[in-house]
């Protein structure tokens, strides 16, 4: 995909982000970008994301690692707002290697925080004790909240360049597992003790194979951009998650928008040139938490089918609903993106009208406003608009002209509407069924 013409060197860094509530296929999009890239960079969430790349029909499932590490020679970084889980990076290296990829490319923030293990009871602890309540978050459990959590409280947090100072690391494990060890015995009676000696064993392995990968990566970041080199930001969850922006409490603990490239990887937005917003041409939603335009019926049953949305990282079967623009217009403008990716094109092929939500009816009254909290928009009842269908194989097209004509009215609804341009469609799962537009 080519960049556009308004960037200069200062600004020829890119940024791709989801406009819905994650799983929008933002992976394809870096990934075809990667190739005018010459670094993939993560700068929030964990190994809650899942990011799946389909390549010469191979599915590669990524949490923690840039999708940009399938492509031999560039770096794949991960950011310092970025929460890793060394058992699990370990895990998708070795998964990679065993698939033949090289990962000697991938760089790890020292200043980037770790989950540990009593994260993860965390998690599952905090989301019992609120699921008996009839209210939880419907985390991933991957110990993401705690992490954060642990990163902004300081006083039990380990960050990565600890890894490679074995005495301070020992004092930090020794600590936290005695403190995490009260506190969730104090939660949950049932808790095992933390034992530091074996958390610390499994570190200490981490620290020695991820050891020459953890660097300085904000230094590391702007020597490259110093040399001219453009940088691709790749988005984990997305904006209806974000810790502010989202539909709060039921969303992720980081920045999840544009906002978060200076948080969780220390570059200034003045030096991103063009955003990316990503969004499906329907709405999904995994976990608890209001979606307007859920559909609870047969059609929402054909799209989850169609559009294997099951997840990628619990493989819980995802929500379904028609597009809504309310939400993804909200998402736009918060993150500031200057075009719009189309994903999942294809799935909506073969119903004769298609829905999507235009404006939201609060207390009889239409609004285009999202609601700055989650139960109000559990409250609002989506407008949908009624659009003809179209039918067909899609997967096929490789220009807007190849489409049908009721698909590429869809695209300018959806353009117009948001008032940003659309530079991509995506019409199927591999890296060639796309359209650069
Ligand atoms: P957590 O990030 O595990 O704390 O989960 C908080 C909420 O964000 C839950 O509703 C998750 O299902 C959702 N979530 C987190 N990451 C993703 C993602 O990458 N895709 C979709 N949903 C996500």
């Amino acid at each position: 995909m080519s960049h556009p013409r308004s960037s200069t060197a200062s600004n020829a860094s890119t940024a791709v982000v989801g406009l819905q509530w994650g799983d929008e296929g933002k992976g394809k999009v870096v990934d075809l970008l990667a190739a005018d890239h010459d670094a993939v960079v993560r700068f929030n969430g964990g190994a809650n994301a899942g990011h799946s790349v389909v390549v010469k029909g191979e599915r590669f499932a990524l949490h923690l690692i840039p999708s940009g590490i399938l492509h031999p020679g560039k770096l794949a970084v991960i950011g310092n707002g970025v929460v890793v889980d060394p058992e699990k990076l370990l895990e998708e290296l070795d998964t990679l290697g065993a698939k033949g990829v090289d990962t000697t490319g991938l760089r790890v923030s020292s200043r980037a925080h770790l989950v540990m293990p009593y994260h993860k009871a965390e998690d599952a602890i905090r989301e019992e004790m609120l699921a008996s309540g009839g209210a939880p978050i419907g985390t991933t459990r991957r110990g993401i909240g705690p992490s954060y959590a642990d990163k902004i409280q300081r006083g039990e947090a380990i960050r990565a360049g600890d890894l490679l100072r074995p005495d301070l690391l020992r004092a930090k494990v020794e600590h936290a597992c005695e403190f995490k060890t009260r506190v969730l015995r104090a939660l949950s009676s049932d808790t095992p003790a933390f034992d530091a000696r074996s958390i610390l064993e499994k570190m200490s392995r981490a620290g020695a194979r991820l050891g020459p990968a953890i660097v300085d990566t904000t230094e590391l970041l702007h020597r490259l951009m110093d040399e001219g080199k453009r940088l691709l930001f790749e988005g984990a969850n997305a904006l209806l998650l974000d810790v502010d922006h989202g539909t709060y409490p039921f969303v992720t603990s980081s920045s999840t928008g544009s906002a978060g490239i200076g948080v969780g990887a220390g570059v200034p937005l003045t030096r991103v040139g063009s955003i990316i917003g990503v969004m499906k041409a329907y709405c999904s939603r995994v976990g608890a938490g209001p979606m307007p335009t859920e559909l609870l019926d047969e059609t929402g049953n054909t799209i989850r089918t169609r559009g294997r949305e099951f997840g990628t990282t619990t493989g819980r079967p995802r929500r379904i609903g028609w597009l809504d623009l309310v939400a993804v217009r909200y998402a736009a403008r918060v993150n500031g993106i200057t075009s719009i990716a189309v994903t999942l094109l294809d799935v909506l092929s073969g119903f004769e009208n298609l829905s999507v939500c235009t404006a939201y009816e609060v207390d009889g009254e239409r609004t285009r406003v999202f609601p700055p909290d989650g139960h109000d928009l559990s409250r609002v009842k989506p407008v949908l608009t009624t659009l003809p269908g179209f039918a067909g194989d899609l997967s096929s097209a490789r220009t807007l002209s190849d489409l049908p004509r009721q698909a590429r009215a869809y695209l300018e609804f959806v353009a117009e509407y948001v008032g940003v341009p659309i530079s991509f469609v995506s019409v199927g799962p591999d890296r060639a069924q796309s359209i650069v537009v």
